[in-house]
């Protein structure tokens, strides 16, 4: 089968609803691409998304929603593995594990808790927040992913990652893959519509600057022509000048694959209404079907949970004799039957 290829492997968490453009642009689209190219596994990370407070119901329909999503952007379950983590109990096993090789200095350097337990106060924030890192090793290592798609606020992650591999080989033996974080370079970087000095997130941005798939296309479509432009009215890519036009162009391109110099030169001499007038019809031909789809798959839950049950169970052969060397390693004693 698929198992000469490299290893891919990503996880997205549960926590956001609808995706939004950035989402989708950003790591979906690489997730969907890998298919072609690795033996990939995919899943919701269920276990990452308690370290904030969750109301379960909520998560368990956000879980679901997710998946679905995935599958309407592209990812077919007989090209990949897509499961739910909570469904793979060796996550927690190893992350365990990992936990008692990392150094609390060490997991005290991570800057995406420093942010996310800034917001509620350091004590305010639970163990879980802090050793979510470490999680996120054990979920990598458990498949011995060689390459794992993710956006550039990861990086420090799979450094650690890339760390506490090679510290357990040299404690007790090769077992582990050193992966390496895939970050496609051109991929585009989508920033808030009302403000294109920052990055279009559900956290950061104003609900008027921020495209979820999900959302109604007439609400996308008004959204995107009442984004903010710059002064001027040429159509021309200038990140610094003109952040607001560069950014529609950037959607429009990655959507499209048409460059940015031809759609320069298809709008030369027009405004900038021409231009949203044609985004908002792109961005509506995208949404629909996406919307559609993700539709079917909740709709059908029982289709939904099919796929993830089986994911979960190609998913464990793998994690399962990762976790047997591991603990065999460590000088866990076997257990008989
Ligand atoms: N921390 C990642 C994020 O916030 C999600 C994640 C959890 C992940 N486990 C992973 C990403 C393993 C890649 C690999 O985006």
């Amino acid at each position: 089968m698929a198992s000469d290829r490299p290893r891919a492997l990503s996880g997205i968490q549960p926590t956001s609803g609808s995706f939004h453009l950035g989402n989708y642009l950003g790591a979906i689209r690489q997730y969907v691409a890998l298919q072609e190219t690795h033996d990939a596994f995919y899943m919701v990370v269920d276990l990452h998304a308690i370290t904030m407070p969750q109301d379960p119901k909520e998560l368990r329909a956000n879980t679901r929603l997710s998946a679905a999503q995935l599958l309407a952007a592209g990812l077919d379950p007989e090209r990949c593995t897509l499961f739910v983590q909570s469904h793979v109990p060796e996550h927690a096993q190893l992350g365990w594990v990992m936990n008692c090789i990392t150094g609390f200095g060490e997991a005290s350097r991570m800057t995406q808790f420093k942010d996310k337990s800034a917001k509620g106060g350091v004590n305010n924030a639970s163990v879980g927040l802090f050793t979510y890192p470490i999680l996120q090793v054990a979920d990598i290592l458990l498949y011995q992913a060689n390459a794992v798609p993710v956006g550039e606020d990861q990086r420090q992650h799979i450094e650690l990652t890339r760390d506490l591999a090679e510290r357990f080989n040299q404690r007790f033996g090769q077992t582990f893959t050193i992966p390496s974080a895939h970050i496609v370079k051109e991929v585009a970087k989508i920033y808030d519509l009302q403000d294109p000095a920052i990055k279009m997130s559900k956290s950061a941005s104003s609900p008027k600057g921020l495209i979820n798939l999900l959302d109604e296309p007439k609400a996308t479509e008004k959204k995107i022509k009442s984004a903010v432009t710059d002064t001027g009215t040429e159509i021309r890519f200038d990140a610094e000048k003109k952040p607001g036009v560069s950014n529609l162009l950037t959607i429009y391109s990655t959507l499209t694959g048409e460059s940015i110099p031809a759609l320069e030169a298809r709008y030369e001499g027009k405004g900038y209404g021409a231009l949203k007038t044609d985004l908002a019809a792109v961005m509506v031909d995208f949404v629909t079907p996406f919307r559609k789809r993700t539709q079917e798959f909740l709709d059908d839950p029982e289709t939904l949970d099919a796929i993830l049950a089986k994911g979960a169970e190609k998913a464990r052969a793998v994690a399962s004799e990762t976790l047997a060397q591991a603990y065999d390693r460590l000088g866990f004693l076997p257990a008989k039957h």
